[in-house]
Parts: C-alpha cells; sequence; structure tokens
C-alpha cells in the first residue's frame, strides 16, 4: 500500500488509457501528476487539453528510452508513485514493425525501472505500477478464463514485448526489492482512443460510409472494458494493491467482434436517424490478422474480492457514450491524424 503520495508520475499520459487517467486523477484524488510523453503517432496533445489548465498538471515531451531524460525528471518532479502506460499498443503494428516494440516496451520499461530504482533507493513507501495487458496470456478456446495465475503465453510480437516488460518488473522487486504491483487487462473502449484499433476505427468508417473491415470471419471474440472503468481499477490497485501482486481487470462483456461490429452499425443508425440495419451493409470481411488470437476473457475475482472494484459501465451504456463523442469531437479527430502539436505546444511549454 502506498501511503501520503503527492506527486504521481504518468508515462503514456497523452495516449488513450493515459490521457483518460489523467482526467481522472485530476477530478477523483488528490494527486499532482507529472505527465510523460514522447508525443509518438498515437499520442497527441490535444487529448491533454481538459487538463491543460490544471495547475496539479505538468507535462514533459520525453522518450522513456532516454536514461537522461528519465533521469532528469525523477530529479527535478521527484514522483512518489509511478503509472507507467507508455508502449507501443497495436497488434497489427507490431507485426509489421516489430522492434519498436522491443525497444519501447522492453527497453523502455527497464529504463524507467532502472531510474526509480535510482531515484527512490529502497523506500518502500514509493510504488512502480506496471499497466499490461491480458493478451500475456495467449489466446483461448471457446470457454475458460485467464486470471492472476495463467502462464504467460504470448503469441504476437506485442504480447511479447508486454510479457518481457512484466517480467522485469517482477525481477526489479526481487532483485532491488522495488515496491511494485502489475494490472493486466482486457481491451479498453471510449474517448480518445486512436483511429487505428477495431472501435474508433469502426466509427470512423461509418462517418465516411466507407467499408468496414472485419479480420477473417468476425467469431474472434474480445472482452470489453469501459476505459473509466479501468482507470478506476487502477487507482484502486496503486493505492490498495498488495506489493508484488498481479490484478488482472476484465469489463465482463465478451463478444465476437462480428456481434460487436454490428451494435455499432445499428447504434449508428439509430443515432443518425438512419434506418436500423443500413450501415451493417458497409461490413467487408476482409484477409485476417497472422496469428490472431482467438478468445479473451478475465476472472475478475481476485479484484473484485480483495479490492471491491468491479465495471460499472455496461457495454451497451458505453458503446453509445463512445459513438456520442467521436461524433461530436471531429476537430480531436483532426488533430491527433495530423500529428501537428502547434496549437497546444505554446500553452503548456512556456508553464
Ligand atoms: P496508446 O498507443 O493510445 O498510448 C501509448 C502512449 O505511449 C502514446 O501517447 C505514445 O506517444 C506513448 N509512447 C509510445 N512510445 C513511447 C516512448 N518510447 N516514450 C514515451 N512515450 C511513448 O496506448 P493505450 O491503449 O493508451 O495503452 C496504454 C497502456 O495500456 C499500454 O501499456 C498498453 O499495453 C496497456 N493496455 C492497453 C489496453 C487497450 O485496450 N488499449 C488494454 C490493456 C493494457
Ligand atoms: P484491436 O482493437 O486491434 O485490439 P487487439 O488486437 O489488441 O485485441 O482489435 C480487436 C479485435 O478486432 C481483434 O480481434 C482484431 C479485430 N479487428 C478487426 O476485425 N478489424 C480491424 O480493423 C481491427 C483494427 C481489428
Amino acid at each position: 500500500m502506498v501511503t501520503e503520495v503527492d506527486l504521481i508520475l504518468i508515462t503514456g499520459a497523452a495516449g488513450f488509457i493515459g490521457s483518460n487517467l489523467v482526467q481522472y486523477v485530476l477530478s477523483k484524488t488528490n494527486y499532482n501528476i507529472v505527465a510523460l510523453d514522447a508525443l509518438t503517432y498515437s499520442g497527441h496533445l490535444a487529448s491533454l487539453a481538459p487538463a491543460a489548465e490544471n495547475k496539479r498538471f505538468s507535462f514533459v515531451c520525453a522518450d522513456i528510452r532516454d536514461a537522461k531524460a528519465v533521469r532528469s525528471v525523477f530529479e527535478q518532479s521527484r514522483p512518489e508513485g509511478v503509472l507507467h502506460l507508455a508502449a507501443e499498443s497495436h497488434v497489427d503494428r507490431s507485426i509489421d514493425s516489430p522492434m519498436e516494440f522491443v525497444t519501447t516496451n522492453v527497453e523502455g520499461t527497464v529504463t524507467l525501472l532502472t531510474e526509480a530504482e535510482r531515484a527512490w533507493k529502497g523506500d518502500k513507501s514509493k510504488r512502480f505500477h506496471h499497466v499490461s495487458t491480458d493478451e500475456v496470456f495467449g489466446s483461448l478456446g471457446s470457454t475458460g478464463q485467464f486470471s492472476e495465475t495463467t502462464p504467460y503465453s504470448p503469441r504476437s510480437p506485442y504480447a511479447a514485448s508486454k510479457a518481457a516488460s512484466d517480467h522485469f518488473v517482477r525481477a526489479w522487486a526481487e532483485t532491488y526489492d522495488l515496491d511494485i504491483v502489475i494490472t493486466n487487462c482486457t481491451n479498453n473502449y471510449g474517448p480518445y482512443q486512436f483511429p487505428e484499433k477495431l472501435i474508433p476505427v469502426v466509427i470512423d468508417r461509418l462517418q465516411r460510409r466507407e467499408p468496414i473491415p472485419v479480420y477473417g470471419d468476425g467469431s474472434n471474440v474480445r472482452d470489453w472494458l469501459y476505459v473509466e472503468d479501468h482507470c478506476d481499477a487502477l487507482i484502486d490497485v496503486f493505492e490498495h494493491g498488495e506489493s508484488g501482486e498481479t490484478y488482472c481487470i476484465g469489463g465482463e462483456s465478451e463478444v465476437s467482434n462480428l456481434g460487436l461490429v454490428e451494435r455499432l452499425c445499428d447504434l449508428y443508425d439509430e443515432l443518425s436517424g438512419d434506418d436500423i440495419g443500413t450501415s451493417r451493409d458497409l461490413i467487408d470481411f476482409v484477409t485476417d490478422r497472422p496469428g490472431h488470437d482467438f478468445r479473451y476473457a478475465m476472472d475478475i475475482t481476485k479484484i473484485r474480492n480483495e479490492l471491491g472494484w468491479a465495471p460499472s459501465v455496461d457495454l451497451d451504456g458505453g458503446l453509445r457514450r463512445t459513438v456520442l463523442w467521436y461524433l461530436e469531437s471531429q476537430p480531436w479527430i483532426d488533430a491527433v491524424l495530423s500529428d501537428d502539436h502547434s496549437d497546444f505546444q505554446e500553452r503548456w511549454y512556456t508553464r
């Protein structure tokens, strides 16, 4: 358990989950935040705009692979806890360019661990929380669930790099006495997700009236968690999780990809006033992803029993909120696709 923590470092803060976590922390806790992000293609200052004026928030543009830059954040800001989210996160990109996943997800995590240990020197009141994925456990058949005791069996370069980073985090706890917790979560969805993952891709195609790519026959199953619920779980584990432990997080909302895409199509028709069913005509079955994991599902008994956490947003409600957010957020979509941060930079870098 961490006590009397004032300032936390959130890495990957300009990404999907990171930017939601920044908003969650500012509205639901008293922590000050130093946010660190390299602003790669998937991280944008536009996602942090709601936090920009908050006095409890500051931003550092830095790469977690850059030991000097990371050390300087620890020396200057003196964070008492780290929530580590920075990563290359997209499976399809990991198939095309695996090395970026090794350097950021593995070397970057080891760099952060090294600098945290150097700064904290065994002080157990400081905590390193590593945010990871259910994909480290591999792929399920049509039954069963992952849990904290499931052996690791990663199958994509993304999953392998996250698995390696999880192992390094545990090694730092054993070898250097660092206080750590790890969370492994199922697929997230909600506002601020870069339009390369399934749900924002579908919404984007619906708006453009272009074919919606469904890999294979669409029978692969994912368990979906609304991102705000994930943030809630992360803070619960950060504050109350037992040192050295892993907590599995999930939405208890399994659905096949085709089932999910059909729901999104119908929601879009309803919200845009078209006849229900019209958008389903856009569904396009395309070549499957190599090594496509069939099914993910999570047993969340441990976090439910030990920390009292459970998902609060059901899939229908969360999808509705998400579609509405994307329909109202064209300026954000334009900004993240532009790779231009200048509208936001001036305000923040002069602070
Ligand atoms: P994302 O791709 O939206 O965000 C990742 C962020 O990390 C971006 O802002 C990017 O600029 C930053 N980043 C990348 N390389 C960096 C580097 N070398 N140095 C500093 N910053 C760097 O990803 P996300 O979906 O928000 O995922 C965040 C974390 O949560 C990841 O660790 C991911 O593995 C994990 N996770 C994601 C999901 C999900 O469904 N999205 C589920 C479980 C776990
Ligand atoms: P994705 O959002 O990339 O997350 P992950 O691969 O980490 O689970 O994909 C979710 C599921 O949707 C996965 O089974 C692959 C599938 N998918 C499609 O069918 N079409 C798409 O365009 C994308 C991006 C994913």
